[in-house]
């Protein structure tokens, strides 16, 4: 027998003000057929004033532990996936564990951009196999309005804020890929590719909060090969073929990196879920919102198995199997 992290809940969170495309067609030169036609995004939501991304992690938080019928005082790990933390220091971790009013176990973040989740995942995973965590809470929270250039139309389009959030427990299972919990999980980076998609500033470099910068199409390029190849390796590692997969789960970039990477695989569309047209890319939190949507909508069910996948910043990149 071996200890998996067995998904107990998930939750979202999305900020109430919606920014459409119209919008943004009023402040850039753009147009809703523009983003539409290039990415798919028709929506986002857009943190208040005063609203942190620690508020909308603790908001989405709250949802996933009532959804797995636990309190904030039986877990004893808190993983935030962000690259939009409220501070500097301390760890956005640490704001939501006490938020939740949660005395005991460790709270830390993740730092791993689009595909901060992946990363977190990956952590609390190795904490529950290692016996060194009972029950985790993992969270993806961004609120990237903060770090757009609203001047720039090649990149203010495509982001969002949100927040989603997964419980996880130990459980004991065969070691097989019909348990049910986080299969694996295979991570990658490559920091060579840092000029094609960067913030312009941070604590030591320029003492300022800086802008995010991307080479939109170079970064399109290498999300394609990058994904595909990382997903085909989970499935390897696994012994399983695509037709094997029931959801994959795919970091909300853009609708044609999504298109483009499952048909590499095989995917037919209808086993891919999409929130991009709605939420457009939330970073770290694109992964659990998607996931909150399907299985509050009924299309993911228990023991369905389901293949993320992300890629950003750095780059870094990565995917998980894991059987709901
Ligand atoms: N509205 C209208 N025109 C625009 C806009 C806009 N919002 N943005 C750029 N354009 C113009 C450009 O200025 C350019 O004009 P020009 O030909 O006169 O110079 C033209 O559209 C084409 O620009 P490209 O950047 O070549 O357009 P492309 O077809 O590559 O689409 C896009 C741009 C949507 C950013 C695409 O490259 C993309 O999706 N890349 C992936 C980036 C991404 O998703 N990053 C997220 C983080 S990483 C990740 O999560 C995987």
């Amino acid at each position: 027998m071996v200890a998996r992290a067995v998904v107990a809940g998930c939750g979202g969170y999305l900020p109430e003000t919606v920014l459409t495309n119209a919008d943004l067609a009023r402040s850039v030169d753009t147009s809703d057929e523009w983003i539409v036609q290039r990415t798919g995004i028709r929506e986002r939501r857009v943190a208040a004033e005063g609203e942190f991304t620690s508020h909308l992690a603790t908001a989405a938080a709250r949802i996933a532990l009532d959804r797995a019928a636990m309190l904030p005082s039986e877990l004893d790990l808190i993983v935030v996936a962000t690259a939009t933390p409220d501070e500097t220091f301390p760890a956005t971790a640490t704001r939501v564990q006490d938020a939740l009013d949660m005395r005991r176990g460790a709270a830390f973040d993740v730092q791993a951009v689009c595909s901060g989740f992946i990363y977190a995942l990956n952590v609390a995973d190795n904490f529950i196999r290692l016996g060194q965590s009972e029950a985790a809470l993992v969270i993806g929270a961004e609120t990237f309005s903060r770090i757009l250039d609203w001047q720039d139309r090649a990149t203010c389009v495509l982001f969002g804020d949100g927040a989603g959030a997964v419980v996880l427990r130990a459980e004991q299972g065969e070691g097989t890929a019909a348990d049910r919990g986080v299969l694996s999980n295979h991570l990658r980076s490559d920091g060579r590719h840092h000029d094609l998609l960067f913030v312009d500033g941070g604590p030591s470099s320029t003492r300022t909060v800086g802008h995010l910068r991307m080479a939109g199409r170079d970064v399109f390029r290498h999300a394609v090969v990058n994904l595909a190849s990382v997903m085909q390796e989970a499935l390897a590692a696994n012994g399983l073929t695509a037709d094997d997969i029931d959801w994959v789960v795919p970091h909300q970039a853009n609708l044609r990196i999504i298109r483009s990477t499952s048909s590499k695989l095989g995917m037919p569309e209808e086993k891919v879920i999409v929130t991009v047209d709605h939420h457009a890319n939330t970073s770290a939190a694109s992964i659990p919102l998607a996931l909150a949507e399907a299985v509050t909508d009924g299309r993911i069910k228990r023991g369905d198995l389901c293949l993320l996948e992300a890629m950003g910043g750095g780059f870094a990149w990565g995917a998980s199997l894991v059987r709901w």
